[in-house]
């Protein structure tokens, strides 16, 4: 399959810039800049405006909750994401609210709305690495989260730090240019033959 890390057409700014960083500044994110990242998610599609998502959060001050939420993750995330003033759990409700029934769309929908928080992110300077690698048993325990909810992600979000602050492995891979499929290779204007 060909890839490029050049854009093949024109695009918003916002996805422009957007990237997953693993070298965050320890500057704390305001309060206002955190509302506005759940608002952003507020505003995000959904199926039958379900709404599914739920957001656990802490602050690095916050250091019994945020240590919880970091304690969660596998050791590979740990070595980067102990920098990050805000850690984000990302969960979605399983069932429909006003209907009877599972709702399949859960977490596409939660998917969604975590790529309105990444750019929303991109909008106040800030970035964001959401993270699958984590130990899922251990976040149910911990935060005692009900059997209604489906784990998403979790993220990290914080203001950009310096790339040499990382151990070198990480490092090299932080200043790798950024690789995309051609269009060509998911794109298709055709049924299946
Ligand atoms: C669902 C999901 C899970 C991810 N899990 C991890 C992870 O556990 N650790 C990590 O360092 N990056 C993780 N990432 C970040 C991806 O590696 C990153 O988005 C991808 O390499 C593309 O780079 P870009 O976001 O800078 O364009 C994850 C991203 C997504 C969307």
């Amino acid at each position: 399959m060909q890839k490029s890390n050049q854009f093949q057409y024109p695009v918003s700014d916002l996805i422009k810039n957007r990237r997953s960083p693993r070298a965050f500044s320890n500057q704390p994110i305001e309060p206002a800049k955190i509302y506005s990242l759940f608002e952003a998610t507020r505003w995000a599609p959904s199926s039958t405006n379900e709404q599914p998502w739920l957001y656990v959060y802490a602050t690095h001050d916050q250091t019994e909750l945020w240590t919880t939420l970091f304690d969660c993750l596998n050791d590979g995330n740990k070595l980067w994401a102990k920098d990050a003033p805000l850690l984000i759990l990302t969960l979605a409700r399983k069932n429909f609210s006003r209907f009877p029934g599972a709702n399949a769309h859960a977490m596409y929908d939660l998917g969604g709305a975590n790529s309105f928080l990444s750019l929303q992110a991109v909008e106040m300077g800030l970035q964001v690495r959401q993270m699958a690698g984590f130990n899922l048993s251990k976040t149910i325990e911990r935060v005692r989260i009900p059997s209604t909810y489906e784990v998403g992600v979790f993220i990290a979000v914080g203001y950009p730090g310096d790339p040499e602050m990382l151990p070198e492995r990480l490092k090299l891979r932080e200043l790798e240019p950024r690789e995309r499929f051609l269009q060509q290779e998911f794109v298709m204007n055709k049924a299946f033959d």
